[in-house]
């Protein structure tokens, strides 16, 4: 799995955003909906299929909880603390609800779907409970809440993509968008809670993923990130005739895989940028990285979560690769696109990992020198087949003198990739002002670095500038537009 945001899933940085939408003009029920999202870049995406569906049902928002009659929370299970952060902002939402008894509190996302009618019982003002792929029975959710029951829907579907749902874009700068290629997760990893709240794997239709890149592009936004578990296990059959022109084939069926998928979007237009995540390395092949190679606008930025360097700990994990076959990816990465940057995810102290063994983890940053990574200390997660099959056995000292370890270890690595970068001119695709100053634009660069350079007239976000890189810290380049 492992959708971390920006560029992939589970950024704990990114956490309980509230999130604004228009109503549908015309349709407006008077009522005020609030959301806020947790964890992943597919919540983040989940919560604007949310917020154009309740759009169509006349909702208004609202930035403040305290104005609105419904309130919901997309919640993320994927570790304890994700879940004890949710817990602690329901307890801020129950003074509001007191103070306006007829407000409606909705839980949504993967604790809904993990927890269950149980979540009624252990939370008292929540009214609602709705799993990932039940978000379109909402409006009758919230009508059964507004005659007195609370309500429950956690079905998981085989199904459902929302293909035809058109997301309200939330917070959005007009330039980057997540497009959600699909959902669920079918790899069993013992220590993840996805599969179990996230349900089977199933691929969207790809014409129509073609289409709202288009019609994104069409709007202004100059880069979309695919998003899906998994990406390297898309699949998809179907006609094409209506897709990406340049691929279609008539009437003929054909199989879309991940490749293919993303030559379609890159031929959306030269000028929009494409990004993908999450790869599994079992999955990742020769032709998805050629097709990389193939197309300048998609970028040279790979997600590959390790979760471990050694191969014992990796099959105890069910990653279903070992330490070789990982470093046989990376060799083709680097061979097939030389100058692509590589981020990861790792565990450190997972059920009977030994010094040694975490000592693989530590040698496997320093093969890869990774760009960037999301490193965690291993959390039980209850359900799981590690909860199952084994203790959670190494003492949460060694666990965090481990995670402290490899953090210092990749802040080395970071920094020694951002040196790479002095002098060099990078293309940049301009987001905005930066977060210090308003004299500074930030962007990023095709390896997917945040650049900061001075705002210069005749440029602005939403366009691509070439900066030449004069400075930088571990987390980011600092230079000039040159013409
Ligand atoms: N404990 C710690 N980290 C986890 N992840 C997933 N499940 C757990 C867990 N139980 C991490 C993995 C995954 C990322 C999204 O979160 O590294 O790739
Ligand atoms: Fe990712 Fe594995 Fe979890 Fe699937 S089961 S979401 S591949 S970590």
């Amino acid at each position: 799995m492992d959708l971390l945001i920006p560029d992939k899933a589970h950024d704990e940085s990114r956490q309980g955003e509230a999130l604004l939408l228009e109503p549908v003009v015309g349709k407006n029920n008077g009522r005020k909906l609030y959301i806020e999202s947790y964890g992943c870049a597919m919540n983040f995406s989940d919560s604007e299929i949310v917020a154009s569906i309740l759009a169509d049902s006349g909702f208004e928002t609202t930035s403040d909880f305290n104005n609105a009659d419904v309130v919901f929370i997309n919640t993320c299970s994927i570790r304890e603390n994700a879940e004890v952060r949710v817990r602690n902002r329901l307890k801020e939402f129950a003074g509001a609800k007191f103070k306006n008894p007829g407000m409606v509190v909705g839980v949504l996302g993967c604790m809904a779907e993990r927890l269950k009618a149980k979540f009624l019982e252990e939370e008292k003002l929540v009214d609602v409970v709705v799993g990932p792929d039940a978000y379109r029975d909402l409006p009758n959710l919230i009508e059964q809440v507004d005659g007195g029951q609370r309500a429950v829907n956690v079905l998981l579907s085989r199904e459902e993509t929302y293909a035809d749902i058109s997301p309200v874009r939330l917070n959005s700068n007009g330039i980057n968008a997540f497009v959600s290629i699909m959902r669920g997760c079918d790899n069993m990893c013992s220590f993840c809670v996805v599969p179990f709240t996230r349900g089977r794997e199933r691929s969207r239709d790809a014409v129509s993923i073609v289409a709202e890149c288009t019609d994104l592009f069409n709007q202004g936004y100059r880069e979309v990130t695919l998003l899906g578990q998994n990406v390297d296990s898309y699949k998809w059959s179907g006609q094409l005739a209506d897709g990406g022109e340049q691929l279609a084939v008539g009437d003929e069926v054909k199989i879309v895989n991940f490749a293919n998928l993303l030559e379609m979007v890159a031929l959306v237009s030269p000028e929009l940028r494409v990004r993908f995540s999450t790869s599994h390395p079992k999955d990742i092949t020769d032709e998805v990285l050629y097709t990389i190679a193939k197309y300048d606008n998609i970028c040279n930025y790979i997600h590959l979560p390790v979760q471990s360097g050694n191969s014992r700990i990796l099959e105890l994990m069910n990653r279903t690769y070992d330490r070789d076959w990982y470093i046989n990816r990376i060799d083709a990465i680097r061979r097939i696109i030389p100058e692509c940057a590589i981020s990861t995810d790792m565990i450190t102290g997972f059920c009977t990992e030994t010094d040694e063994e975490h000592n693989d983890s530590v040698s496997m940053m320093d093969y890869v020198k990774y760009d960037f990574a999301y490193m965690f200390k291993y959390s039980e997660r209850p359900g799981t087949l590690a909860a199952k099959r084994y203790a959670d056995d190494i003492p949460e000292v060694v666990k965090q003198a481990r995670l402290a370890e490899i953090v210092a270890k990749q802040q080395q690595y970071s920094f020694y990739r951002m040196q790479a970068r002095l002098g060099r001119v990078e293309k940049v695709l301009i987001e905005g002002f930066s977060k210090k100053s308003n004299n500074d634009y930030c962007g990023r660069s095709d390896q997917n670095a945040m650049v900061i350079f001075p705002v210069t007239e005749g440029y602005k976000p939403g366009q691509y500038a070439n900066v030449l890189v004069e400075r930088t810290t571990s987390a980011t380049l600092i230079g000039r537009i040159i013409d």
